[in-house]
């Protein structure tokens, strides 16, 4: 079945949203569109985006929305999104969100299905502090939980697995707080409107998958609503 819907994954830091949006992007055949790894592809790059993006993110800060908005309208409105989307890691703050609405509208996405994933600060820094992310394809690995075959390798090109500079301890601390400041009343919103699930995000990335998949396949049965 298509999405026909733009499938916002919401969390904090570490949650596994990177993790599920890969596979339900996958499974629906529709792009993966996270904000973070457009920043660090621009960080890597070194346009003019990434000098910016940079050290905002090496502190653990969000980037303001008019820069994050103008990226991700640029990318939404490419004609492989009108079937559908994965957002990760975006929207972030309750601006963003409302300056979202028109752009799916337009996109002919209509209103968005929000998966909050729930995970305790305490099981985000051990998850952050044990990952590992392949240089080339990106797949995401966990030192304790979901190791590669061979250590530092990807098991599926072969590519060196890297650690990201923000998961340090101290800017993870950043995160966290911007996460509760900023993102979490988000979920308010998007409940008060009758489009969002809550996941618990802190059982095994299988089951985390199964809960997904249960919640799209109920959305796409009752005509729409979450
Ligand atoms: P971003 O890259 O979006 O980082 P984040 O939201 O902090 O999320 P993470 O990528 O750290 O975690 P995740 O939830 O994707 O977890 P993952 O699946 O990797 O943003 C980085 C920065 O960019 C921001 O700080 C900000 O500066 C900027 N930015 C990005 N978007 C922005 C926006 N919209 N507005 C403003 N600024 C923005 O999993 C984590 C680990 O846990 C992995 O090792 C994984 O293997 C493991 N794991 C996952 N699921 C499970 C499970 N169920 N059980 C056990 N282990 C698991």
């Amino acid at each position: 079945m298509a999405l026909n819907r733009a499938l916002i994954f919401l969390g904090p830091p570490g949650a596994g949203k990177g993790t599920q949006a890969k596979r339900i992007a996958e499974r629906y055949q529709v792009p993966h569109l996270s904000t973070g790894d457009m920043f660090r592809d621009a960080v890597a790059c070194g346009t003019e985006l990434g000098l910016v993006a940079k050290p905002i993110m090496e502190r653990g800060d969000l980037v303001p929305d008019p820069i994050v908005m103008g990226m991700v309208e640029e990318r939404l409105c490419r004609p492989d999104c009108s079937g559908g989307v994965v957002l990760d890691g975006f929207p972030r703050t309750l601006e963003q969100a409302q300056r979202l609405e028109p752009i799916l509208e337009r996109c002919g996405l209509g209103k968005p299905w929000v998966i909050d994933i729930h995970v305790d600060d305490d099981v985000l820094v051990r998850r952050l502090s044990g990952r590992w992310t392949c240089s080339v394809g990106g797949e995401i690995y966990n030192v304790y939980d979901a190791p590669p075959k061979n250590a530092g390798v990807c098991d599926f090109d072969g590519g060196k697995l890297i650690q990201r500079l923000d998961d340090r301890p101290e800017v993870v601390k950043e995160r966290l707080r911007a996460y509760h400041k900023q993102t979490e009343p988000l979920i308010e919103y998007y409940r008060r409107q009758g489009l969002l699930e809550t996941v618990d995000g802190s059982a095994s990335v299988e089951r985390v998958s199964s809960a997904i998949a249960r919640v799209i396949e109920r959305a796409q049965g009752r005509d729409g609503h979450l």
